[in-house]
């Protein structure tokens, strides 16, 4: 059975008879680990009720474009970057073709044109819908534009017919959605990532750090699990929990990261640096807790190592991509970092936006390459990491 694990699917339920067969796959996805999240268009709750999916998925379903309330609570572009994956099934003849044609006339057709995260449709109709050369060509162009899709199975129709056209069982569904994360393209390949922010003690309760969440290293964790890769991460202090089928490393401060990735280089072929680590560290670190005196003290800060630059000066060295968080002239100073440190990829992260980068669900970032850039749209975590890992094993 193919895994969801800490992902987020998007279930579209259009208007067919299929549609009760959706609720069967709310359960399905969450067997494999999935968070779901509903969206019904007018046709499907004429077969089946937004309470039904409400209970089953544990939130609300989403049903109109131009609501207030509901744009108040997740509007339709939170919803779209949210998904890692837009799942519409049952997804009819008539859906398809307002796809094909991108029109936006209702909730679900929007947050379709609105998504970063990859769309998977399971088509049902009657068969002779199926075959008319109009569906047949609306299909092959979302193939073309990269849309996955699922079935439709042959037999026995509602209708009566017999032929191509029922939905695929809700069990084979989700096991496609799940496959589609494993694409096993870093194969056997050992990454090692850093994620958190360091914590520079000063005494015994207190540090310098900064508002790393953790969330991107993560992220890029799970993608590389997806990806088949072996994975540890060297985290910093986070309140996350571990990825499946990875090794987490605890540590606090940038002494101890630089230790823990020197002491894995032998076996390390992709080295994703994407803490916060502290640049400078107090001198020194007291024993007891500092007194309150005078009005004013000095702190005395002292640079710390430099962990990505030195794996990359390692040899052998394994492929190493660097992040670069910056206010200002994002993608100069990240080209130049990446020089200057010897990486072979950096991640710019314009950390300007207080809603992006540090501590958020979501970011926007730029992946440059010694000959390429590539932009990645503003999207969830997951979707970006799933992104750079895409290019990370394009590139390596
Ligand atoms: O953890 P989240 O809340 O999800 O936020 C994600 C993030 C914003 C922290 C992440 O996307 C990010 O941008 N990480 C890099 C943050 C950073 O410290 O950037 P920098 O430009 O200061 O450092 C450049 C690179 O050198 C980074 O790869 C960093 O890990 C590395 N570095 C920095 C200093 C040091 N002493 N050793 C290092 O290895």
């Amino acid at each position: 059975m193919a895994h969801l694990f800490n992902r987020n699917v998007l279930l579209g339920v259009s208007g067919g008879i299929a549609a009760y067969k959706s609720a069967e796959l709310v359960r399905e996805l969450q067997e494999r680990g999935a968070q779901v999240r509903v969206i019904m268009t007018r046709g499907a709750q004429e077969f089946i009720t937004p309470l039904t999916l409400q209970a089953l998925s544990g939130h609300p379903v989403h049903t109109e474009l131009l609501d207030e309330r509901a744009e108040l609570g997740m509007g339709h572009i939170e919803l779209a970057r949210w998904a890692d994956l837009l799942l519409i099934a049952p997804a009819t003849a008539d859906l398809v073709a307002r796809l094909s044609a991108g029109r936006a006339d209702d909730l679900l057709s929007t947050v379709a044109l609105a998504t970063a995260a990859p769309l998977m449709l399971a088509p049902a109709m009657n068969q002779q819908m199926w075959k008319d050369p109009a569906t047949t060509a609306n299909i092959n162009t979302l193939v073309q534009r990269g849309v996955q899709i699922v079935g439709p199975a042959a037999g026995l129709q509602a209708c009566g017919d017999v032929g191509p056209g029922r939905m695929e069982a809700p069990a084979i569904i989700a096991d496609a959605a799940g496959s589609l994360f494993a694409t096993g393209e870093l194969a056997g390949k050992r990454i090692v990532i850093t994620a958190g922010p360091t914590r520079e003690a000063l005494d015994p309760v207190r540090y310098i750090s900064n508002n790393s969440s953790g969330k991107m290293g993560y992220a890029l964790a799970q993608a590389a699990v997806d990806a088949g890769a072996i994975t540890t991460i060297i985290s910093g202090p986070v309140n996350l929990a571990a990825p499946k089928h990875t090794q987490v490393l605890s540590v606090h401060s940038a002494e101890e990261m630089l230790e823990q990735s020197l002491r894995l280089l032998p076996e390390c072929d992709i080295f994703i640096a994407c803490a916060a680590v502290a640049d400078y560290r107090p001198v020194t670190i007291e024993d007891q807790k500092i007194k309150k005196g005078p009005e004013e003290v000095t702190l005395q800060l002292v640079r710390t190592p430099d962990i990505v630059a030195t794996v990359a000066k390692s040899s052998p060295k394994p492929y190493t991509v660097g992040f670069a968080a910056e206010t200002n002239d994002v993608l100069a100073y990240a080209r130049d970092k990446m020089q200057r440190k010897g990486l072979d990829m950096i991640v710019a992260n314009d950390v300007g936006d207080p809603s992006i980068g540090f501590n958020s669900d979501e970011n926007a970032v730029t992946v440059l390459w010694p000959d390429g850039q590539q932009a990645l749209e503003r999207a969830n975590k997951n979707t970006i990491a799933r992104q750079i890992v895409h290019l990370i094993a394009q590139q390596a």
